[in-house]
């Protein structure tokens, strides 16, 4: 798994030049060139459902076992339900994954991840569907998105034989939630983490500032609250830590993530081959010091947690 990865949402967004096979293709063929080898996608993301799957198999053609190959399925909110109910049930799961792997062109999924905890099914049917997959050779390992730190908890209790190898979690220098419980279970449970909006949708790029950034950004088309209600004291803080340091804001981003040794691979989404190969770059240009990151827990820490006393 390589320690940069593609996260791979836009594959078939609309509007981004990932939406198109030409578009796709530009941005696979320059992350492998660069040694990101590690991509996630998802069977809701694009902008029709399977989409960035039909995608990703199209431009994966011939060079399937370049890359490490990971995908989700049964979002709750997103996925159409399937005969058999519940998301992480054995019936919608059977059905997923043949559907993901007719349409990624493949006979194997190297990463299988559930998308969003499933309230309605026991876990333990949910990872006994999942191990039936393993045992057939159609999915290598297993993973989870989105659970809590007791979700973690429990699915380890549950396992006998196959386990969860590892979980997917919004994590970034502006939303740190997962360090109270998530962050802390995947240590314990013998995790890799994979932290998803690693550059909170591109905010932690460096190319927005406090007057704007560029039009045809993802936050501008489609997300400008994320602009518009960042905290740009701390952001304008961060900026002049880099600035003192000689480093970008994408270096300092990636240094940052890739000093944790929890974190796998930073999964980090692209519209054009030349921010694949800006992330592949800025992953080595910089390692911090324990002070660095002292320094930027002070500038970006985690909010107070509401719940305690
Ligand atoms: N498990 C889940 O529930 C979940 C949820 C969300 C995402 N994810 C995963 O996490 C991955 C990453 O999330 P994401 O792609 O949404 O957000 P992200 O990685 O935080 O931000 C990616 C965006 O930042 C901009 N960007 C990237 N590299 C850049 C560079 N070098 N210079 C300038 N701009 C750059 C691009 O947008 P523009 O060009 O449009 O500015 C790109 O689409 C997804 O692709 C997906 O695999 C998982």
């Amino acid at each position: 798994m390589s320690a940069v990865g593609l996260g791979c949402n836009n594959f078939g967004r609309a509007g981004t030049p990932t939406e198109t096979p030409t578009g796709t293709r530009d941005v696979l063929d320059a992350a492998i060139d660069a040694g990101v080898t590690f991509v996630d996608t998802a069977d809701i993301y694009g902008r029709s459902f399977g989409l960035s799957e039909t995608l990703m198999g199209e431009a994966l053609e011939g060079r399937r076992d370049r890359v490490v190959l990971a995908t989700k399925f049964g979002h709750a909110d997103f996925a159409p339900a399937i005969a058999g109910g519940s998301k992480g049930s054995r019936a919608h799961i059977r059905r997923a994954v043949e559907d993901s792997l007719r349409r990624l062109r493949t006979d194997w999924i190297d990463l299988y991840q559930l998308h969003t905890p499933d309230p309605e099914t026991p876990i333990d049917e949910t990872l006994d569907a999942l191990a039936d997959l393993v045992r057939e050779g159609k999915v290598r390992y297993i993973g989870h998105s989105n659970f809590s730190g007791w979700q973690i908890a429990e699915a380890d209790a549950a396992a006998s034989g196959v386990r969860f190898v590892s979980a997917q979690n919004q994590y970034s220098l502006l939303a740190r939630a997962a360090e109270r419980e998530v962050l802390p279970a995947a240590r314990r449970f013998g995790l890799g983490f994979l932290p998803f909006f690693p550059l909170h949708n591109g905010l932690l790029t460096g190319k927005f500032t406090r007057e704007g950034g560029p039009d045809d950004s993802r936050i501008m088309r489609q997300r400008p609250h994320l602009w518009r209600d960042a905290p740009w004291d701390a952001l304008e803080r961060y900026q002049d830590f880099c600035d003192a340091r000689g480093i970008s804001m994408l270096e300092a981003t990636f240094g940052w993530f890739l000093a944790n040794p929890l974190v796998s691979s930073v999964i980090a989404g692209a519209t054009s081959a030349a921010q694949v190969r800006a992330n592949a770059a800025a992953a080595t240009a910089w390692s911090p010091s324990a002070a660095d990151i002292a320094e930027l827990d002070g500038i970006l820490s985690l909010p107070a947690d509401p719940a305690a006393g």
